[in-house]
């Protein structure tokens, strides 16, 4: 273990293709996992032109790896796709700063997905409501159906709840909530196949006409948490106390809970670290991320989903929940062969482990701009990174990127325009 540690901290001073090689022998991947991992030989135009439509290429982004997570017990390499420097890097060293206390610890609730059936034209929406309720194992017998393997497995349709809508700016109206347990899917079409079928029992039953059928991204039975112990002393760095560390983290999570305005940046940072992991093994980030703003307003005001509190040791507790839609099987994380490709590095093969693992990395990403924010501000640790991009974009190539960027922090002038001066100058 400690040789191992010792390895992985130097992962970022390692080039790209030693990065390969070191996980390629400590999760042993296959030569073919490693050509899509490294890019050379990802989703190719005719596998994308399968995907969606009107097709003409792809889009690639960065992968880096996220290094020194422990989940539940576990080390995992943790693949992140993102456009924006520092969240790798911030990931990466408040999970180091997490080992003192073993990690994270992680774990999920039922993977339940809720479709809503909206019935209109009705003038007896209690009694309707009644009605339906009365017959609720058949309709649950009805929406399995659809899936007898999913049932076989475990999971299919669990629980049918009819809920009034009494204002609306079309008057009162029913909705059903079917409750379906979808094991390792995210599960959008298990829920929506489920729905459909439900449509013709439901207007039979209430007399009533059915409109909507579709998922609700706010997964609220479906919930992901993790939670975090950083001692007290390994918060202390530069001129900064441990203490003064751990107050200031606390302060600035009050300020997110109290205030909506600081809450949507809050989670922002949160989603920082659960986006780059959620696309990177080929799931739905705009379901992700509607359901973790609208678990945030639960309560009919917007704020945290995360918390920070101060233990009996004086150490730093923190904690995430929010819904988790992930899956490992069905959609792009099937077609897409960088997702399989991910999940065999990371040794996940379930999507409640791959939720835990996400939660955990979104918790640490808002301890690392937290740390940041209460201590020195996020600029010093971004200039770096932000110089070397602005290098990049005034035209600069190998060693010159280093270069230039070192001479942008110094002036304090990250600018293209002053990064295209120095470029001329230079090449004069
Ligand atoms: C930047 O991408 C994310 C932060 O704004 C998050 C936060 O303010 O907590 C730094």
């Amino acid at each position: 273990m400690a040789e191992k540690e010792h390895h992985n901290k130097k992962f970022y001073h390692l080039t790209r293709l030693e990065r390969l090689a070191q996980l390629k022998a400590e999760m042993h991947l296959s030569e073919a996992d490693m050509a899509v991992l490294s890019g050379e030989k990802s989703l190719s135009p005719v596998e994308a032109d399968h995907m969606i439509e009107n097709v003409i290429g792809t889009f690639s982004l960065p992968m880096g790896i996220a290094r020194y997570f422990r989940v539940n017990g576990r080390e995992i390499p943790i693949p992140m796709v993102v456009e924006e420097p520092s969240i790798v890097a911030g990931a990466s060293f408040m999970a180091r700063l997490s080992l003192g206390t073993g990690g994270f610890f992680a774990h999920t609730t039922a993977p339940e997905m809720i479709g809503q059936v909206q019935v209109l034209d009705l003038e007896d929406l209690s009694s309707a409501r009644m009605k339906l309720l009365a017959v609720k194992e058949s309709l649950l017998a009805e929406a399995a159906k659809v899936d007898p393997l999913l049932k076989e497995l475990g999971g299919g349709p669990k629980d049918l709840e009819v809920r009034l809508i009494s204002e609306s700016p079309i008057g009162p109206f029913l909705v059903v909530h079917l409750i379906v347990d979808v094991r390792d899917a995210m599960g959008a079409n298990a829920i929506n196949t489920a729905v459909e079928r439900l449509t013709h029992r439901v207007e039979e039953i209430t007399g009533g006409r059915v409109l909507l059928r579709i998922l609700s991204n706010l997964a609220d039975r479906r919930l992901a948490r993790a939670r975090v112990t950083i001692l007290k002393n390994d918060l202390a760095f530069d001129g900064f106390t441990g203490k003064d560390v751990r107050d200031g983290i606390i302060a600035a999570w009050a300020f997110a809970r109290a205030d909506p305005y600081r809450a949507a940046t809050h989670n922002k940072g949160i989603m920082n670290g659960i986006d780059p992991v959620v696309i990177a093994t080929g799931n739905d980030w705009r379901a992700v991320e509607a359901g973790a703003h609208a678990y945030a307003a639960r309560n009919g005001r917007y704020t945290s989903l995360s918390t920070w509190e101060k233990d009996a040791n004086g150490d730093l507790a923190g904690t995430l929940e929010m819904p988790l839609a992930v899956g490992t099987i069905g959609g792009a994380t099937r077609v897409h062969p960088a997702a399989q490709a991910n999940l065999r590095l990371m040794g996940i093969d379930s999507a409640s482990e791959l939720a835990q693992v996400i939660v955990s990395v979104g918790l640490a990403q808002n301890l690392a701009a937290l740390r940041a924010l209460a201590t020195e501000g996020i600029q010093r640790g971004h200039m770096g990174l932000h110089a070397r991009q602005v290098a990049i974009a005034a035209g600069a190539k190998g060693d010159q990127i280093n270069q230039l960027a070192e001479k942008l922090v110094q002036e304090k002038a990250i600018r293209i325009d002053r990064a295209s001066v120095i470029l001329k100058e230079w090449r004069n």
